[in-house]
């Protein structure tokens, strides 16, 4: 068994998460649940294989040998049952610097490209920081449950429109898009010739009896159209790697967009992201289900305070990530004023869900990677501020 409820105290490692509170939240004084990173060690039996490499004492340029493509091959069938070829597989020293490489290598300035808001703010300045148009095909909230809005994406798509950005699973609303959802929007791509560019990089922690479709895996078809990333960074908590790898199974898009990482020179990545990734995809099994039962509990904690609370409350129940979407909505506070309960009265570091874009008002994101005995002190902080109304 691995101790999830072990503290650690990250102040003074240069971690954004709890480093950077005061440039961010104005104090110190807030328990760090934003960035979307994990408190708990990186696990062993990556750390040793790290340490391993460090011991060779060379750290010269290095390539990515066979051992690393068969550890994603195999991490992919494992999880989602999708045989990859190895010459689909690519990489990039992150998914966000995929997602801008994309947008500037597969579409033009001026072209429009469709995000499902509220989503992972970046999504926006790839496409914005590039002078492309965003279109926004915001989620339809029914029920405490996120859908997309095909009608309105139907309408909203024209021959400007080249690419969507799918967050599969979802950040924030935590949703799993089920295989028929995926096959929807899949299919008003190919009819309007749309690339879709698929950050499934929260595809590995997933909830009860929800399951993961890469969307390339649908069809022939839609995996002709699709670039898929994946990282161990939100698992396996590497995020200071700053290693992923892209699927690309439609030739002459991997070859494009090669081209495109290589004049940079980016393509290389970093001894240690490379074997990191192998031994996480290689032997993190047991691990990612302990702490996949481990985040379950946390957000168990936080559920039974939202019923609690359900006047002031609502859990958006998450399918998959560390990641809650927490609705205040019943406060009636405006942005401003949610912003300021939350930092000075509850003393939490959240994100604001207006971060999020169309559809984040009155909503913050909570991060529950984090040992149990913290979720405890942030929620009985949370009920005080609650009894301050
Ligand atoms: C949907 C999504 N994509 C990408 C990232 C970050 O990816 P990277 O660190 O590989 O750039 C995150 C991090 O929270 C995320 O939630």
């Amino acid at each position: 068994m691995y101790d999830f409820d072990e503290i650690i105290d990250r102040k003074n490692t240069d971690s954004i998460k709890h480093d950077r509170l005061k440039a961010i939240f104005g104090t110190e004084d807030v328990i760090p649940m934003w960035v979307a990173d994990m408190d708990f060690k990186t696990p062993d039996f990556i750390m040793k294989q790290v340490r391993e490499r460090a011991d060779h004492e060379v750290l010269g340029y290095s390539f990515r040998g066979e051992s690393f493509y068969q550890s994603v091959i195999s991490w992919l069938k494992k999880r989602h049952q999708w045989e990859v070829k190895k010459d689909w597989i690519t990489f990039s020293p992150g998914v966000v610097p995929a997602l801008t490489m994309l947008v500037n290598a597969f579409t033009q300035p001026g072209d429009k490209i469709i995000v499902q808001s509220p989503v992972y703010f970046p999504f926006y300045t790839s496409i914005l920081n590039t002078g492309r148009q965003l279109i926004n095909n915001e989620l339809k909230l029914k029920n405490e449950k996120y859908y997309m809005d095909f009608d309105d994406l139907k309408k909203q798509i024209d021959s400007r429109t080249k690419m969507v950005l799918l967050c599969s699973p979802h950040n924030p609303v935590g949703r799993v898009w089920t295989k028929d959802e995926l096959l929807q929007l899949g299919q008003i791509c190919l009819q309007n010739e749309v690339l879709i560019v698929a950050d499934e990089i929260h595809s590995d922690i997933i909830f009860n009896a929800c399951k993961h479709t890469p969307i390339a895996a649908i069809s022939e078809e839609l995996a002709n159209i699709t670039i898929s990333t994946y990282a161990p960074s939100k698992t396996f908590n590497l995020a200071g790697m700053s290693t992923s790898v892209l699927v690309i199974p439609n030739k002459k898009l991997k070859i494009k967009y090669e081209n495109y990482i290589g004049d940079f020179h980016l393509h290389m990545g970093n001894i240690f992201g490379s074997v990191a990734l192998e031994a996480a995809y290689n032997q993190g099994d047991l691990w990612l289900q302990e702490m996949i039962a481990y985040i379950e509990e946390n957000t168990g904690l936080v559920r039974e305070f939202a019923v609690k609370h359900k006047d002031k409350l609502a859990l958006i129940e998450p399918e998959a990530t560390y990641l809650l979407w927490l609705d205040f909505r019943k406060l009636k506070l405006d942005d401003d004023e949610l912003k300021t309960f939350i930092i000075n009265k509850a003393k939490l570091g959240l994100n604001p869900g207006i971060m999020f874009g169309s559809g984040g008002e009155g909503f913050q994101r909570m991060n529950v990677a984090c040992p149990r005995s913290v979720i405890k002190q942030a929620l009985q902080q949370l009920e005080s501020a609650f009894r301050q109304i």
